[in-house]
């Protein structure tokens, strides 16, 4: 199967069925000058009651996320959404792959909706399965996927999960990154027996968690580019390495820079630079605190009044903490605005829509995934929500 790399489709207009993206999302909706919208949510979520559980990733607009039963980061949000088996609907805010994982985790009478399909993630975009498959199969040619415990990140499709769940491997998130690499190079005879880890899809969570979690060095890992026979490397490379990441990283997180973190550094007198795992490694080397998006708002949560924080990750989230938090000197981590377009494609417009259409009976965008992918990216999910609270080494 080729596959082709499309530019975003806008607007959620046009169809690419191999990705996360760019699903046609076809709804009335209404207007966004709507000045009823606020009332119209309010009244659809109190008429559906208990039927409805509201999730929302930290990264949605606050007028969205003042609908969420629950907030959260990936991992949060995938507990809690097994944790509502009585509700009808789970309306989920956030990204595709989350919504896909939330079916994969609730039972079969529940229904998953995404208010717009055209909220992929373009990280997620950058694992097909058809060049997963390839790369294993490579893998095998160069006599070394014996030795390989596959690991993926949550920001992946189902596909890439299931692959997982049937190769032995596990998902994490950026919460349990370090006891999910720490559990992968048990397997397979552990690390004195050669174990190996093919990190899907973000390099820069791989290469973060690697070195500065587990004590690899930068040259144990290599990087496997989809694009390139053999992924570009030699099968001594592959032999030689411990941990081969894939070539993919998120398009927010990716912009944060080194030098912004120096000038802030130059200008703002004790300053904390507190990112997220999804940076470069350069930024997480120059950060004094790396954490998931629940671990940067317990971080800011804790910190002293007057103390000032640059903080790397999506934008959204970052107002919201400089807004809860008046008395602590927040600002973002780069010159230029940095939203996740596919993030903020959940807007008031399409939550009313989905919302109001299940008050009528109808639901709309609902997620599902195939049985046979479910029941093994389960598997992969599961091990990960069984994996310990803390690092095998603490
Ligand atoms: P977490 O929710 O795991 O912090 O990940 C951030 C992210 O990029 C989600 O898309
Ligand atoms: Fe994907 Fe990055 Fe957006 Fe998260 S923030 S949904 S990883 S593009």
């Amino acid at each position: 199967m080729t596959t082709v790399d499309l530019p975003l489709l806008p607007l959620g207009r046009g169809t690419d069925p191999l990705s996360e993206r760019g699903v046609e999302c076809p709804g009335d909706l209404p207007a966004a000058s709507d000045p009823d919208l606020v009332a119209r949510a309010r009244a659809a979520k109190e008429a559906l009651g208990d039927k409805v559980f509201v999730l929302g990733h930290h990264y949605q607009r606050d007028e969205v996320i003042q609908f969420a039963d629950v907030t959260g980061d990936s991992f949060k949000l995938a507990r809690d959404a097994a944790a509502r088996p009585d509700a009808e609907y789970i309306v989920f805010c956030g990204v595709h792959f989350m919504a896909e994982s939330a079916d994969i985790l609730t039972s079969p009478h529940q229904q998953v909706i995404l208010p717009d399909l055209a909220a992929g993630c373009s990280m997620a975009d950058m694992a097909r399965i058809a060049q997963v498959e390839k790369a294993w199969e490579a893998l095998a040619q160069a006599g070394v996927q014996d030795q390989v415990v596959p690991v993926t990140y949550m920001n992946s499709t189902a596909a890439i999960k299931a692959f997982c769940g049937r190769n032995g491997g596990v998902v994490c998130t950026s919460s349990n990154a370090e006891v999910a690499l720490d559990w992968a190079f048990a397997q397979k005879g552990g690390v004195e027996a050669g174990t190996k880890v093919l990190f899907l899809p973000d390099q820069h969570l791989g290469r973060n968690t690697a070195v500065l979690k587990l004590g690899l060095g930068l040259d144990d890992c290599v990087v496997w580019n989809p694009h390139k026979p053999n992924g570009g490397l030699t099968a001594e490379e592959l032999r030689d390495a411990k941990m081969i990441l894939w070539k993919g990283h998120c398009s927010v997180h990716g912009r944060f820079s080194a030098d912004v973190i120096d000038d802030l550094r130059a200008k703002v007198p004790d300053l904390n630079v507190l990112v997220h795992p999804e940076c470069q490694h350069e930024v997480v080397l120059k950060s004094d605190f790396v954490g998931s998006t629940e671990y940067i708002i317990k971080t800011i949560e804790a910190a002293p009044a007057g103390s000032s924080w640059a903080i790397g990750t999506e934008l959204n989230l970052v107002q919201r903490l400089a807004k809860a938090h008046p008395d602590k000197n927040i600002m973002f981590l780069d010159r230029n605005v940095c939203y996740c377009s596919t993030m903020n494609r959940i807007d008031l417009p399409h939550f009313v829509w989905a919302m109001e259409s299940l008050v009528e009976g109808v639901v709309v965008n609902r997620i599902e995934v195939d049985p046979q992918t479910e029941q093994e990216a389960l598997v992969a999910l599961q091990r990960m929500l069984e994996l310990p609270g803390k690092s095998h080494r603490d």
